[in-house]
């Protein structure tokens, strides 16, 4: 696995037009990961230069005219035509945010039983960024751990992709999203730790053992989350608060208004959730080898990237006992790209 994973480096993230119908250029060993989140669907594979790219998992829908196809034709902007409507996605989807309110194909990390087009979309921004497959590669694919939010839907969303990578030629693998982060994060650990992904739809957790996912689970609290939450109590719109938050939350210095200040108050609910939820895990859990060193914890996902997350993750976690020892907690080094490039890494290590 040590080889697998110096060849594997991360890249900034792409957004713009997409790869539909392109031959799988940069297949060359065989092997994709992919991580279908709520929020965004973040392609790693082993083009030279080890690439990644990503669309936002969003859609806007426009009323049909052929004016509009036509300019939109002219733009390079995604989109699928249906009946009178017009569905704009991935991140061109974010260009008319102001204007219309984005739909989402996910909601807590599965399909959203309450959309429609969902599963199109979903297809569409996958062949927008995975090239067809040319002699059946490996593709292995993120997905939630169980938890409230995920649950029996879990086989129903793991089965539809499926079936949309196998129709592009690829043979799929689900790959928890927490043992994901834990590929990406922990080689010189043995692969031995706690990978934590903060997403937008939900937190997801694995404790590994030697790469050996011990116990996972997750939480349907995320961005997602915060941000509707925040909406609701400063009377702003989801979207605002998003791009507020996105832009300037720092939670190591004290709130300075009241979008911030509800902003930290709805991080702490969501942080103390997760140490709760991990500690009662841990504490009843049968099956954890002994573990006679303490181990670490990576917190990754788009969740964790303002600034002071880590810091008050550590105060969370030192305020009350562990039921296990921790050498340290420390973020991914691309919170972004890391469920992706774990994915990677698992596909890699199953066809070398
Ligand atoms: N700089 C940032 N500061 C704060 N939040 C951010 C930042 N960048 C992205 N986010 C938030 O991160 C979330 C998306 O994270 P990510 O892409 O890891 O989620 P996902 O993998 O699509 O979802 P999930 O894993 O829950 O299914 C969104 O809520 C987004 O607003
Ligand atoms: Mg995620």
């Amino acid at each position: 696995m040590e080889d697998i994973i110096k060849m594997t480096g991360v890249t900034g993230v792409m957004g713009g037009p997409g790869v539909s119908g392109m031959e799988a250029e940069g297949t060359e060993y065989g092997a994709v990961g992919l991580d279908v989140g709520t929020s965004r669907i973040v392609l790693s594979n082993g083009s030279n230069g080890h690439r990644s790219l990503s669309q936002l998992n969003a859609f806007v829908e426009l009323p049909y005219s052929r004016m509009t196809e036509a300019s939109l034709n002219q733009n390079k902007v995604l989109y699928r035509r249906s009946g009178k409507s017009i569905y704009v996605y991935g991140n061109d989807a974010e260009k008319f945010a102001t204007a219309f309110e984005p739909r989402r194909s996910m909601q807590f990390g599965v399909l959203n039983p309450q959309e429609p087009m969902g599963q199109e979309i979903i297809q569409s921004i996958i062949e927008s960024i995975v090239p067809m497959a040319r002699r059946s590669e490996l593709i292995c694919f993120s997905v939630p751990g169980k938890g409230l939010g995920a649950d029996a839907n879990l086989v129903y969303h793991e089965g539809v992709l499926k079936r949309i990578l196998q129709s592009m030629g690829y043979e799929a693998k689900a790959v928890n999203e927490g043992l994901a982060v834990v590929f990406a994060e922990l080689q010189n650990e043995n692969f031995t730790g706690i990978g934590i992904s903060c997403g937008g739809g939900m937190c997801n957790v694995c404790v590994s053992f030697l790469s050996v996912p011990m116990l996972t689970f997750s939480i349907p609290m995320g961005g997602d989350y915060i941000d509707s939450s925040v909406a609701a109590v400063v009377d702003e719109s989801v979207t605002q608060v998003r791009l507020t938050k996105e832009q300037y939350l720092d939670l190591s210095r004290s709130p300075r208004d009241k979008v911030s200040g509800a902003l930290h108050i709805y991080y702490e609910e969501v942080l103390n959730r997760l140490v709760d939820k991990l500690r009662e895990e841990l504490e009843s859990a049968r099956n954890l080898p002994k573990m006679d060193r303490s181990i670490p914890i990576v917190l990754s996902g788009g969740t964790a990237k303002p600034r002071g997350f880590l810091q008050k993750f550590e105060g969370i976690l030192k305020s009350s006992d562990f039921p296990v020892r921790i050498s340290e907690v420390r973020l991914a080094m691309d919170p972004l790209t890391a469920t992706a490039r774990g994915c990677y890494i698992a596909a890699m290590s199953e066809v070398r």
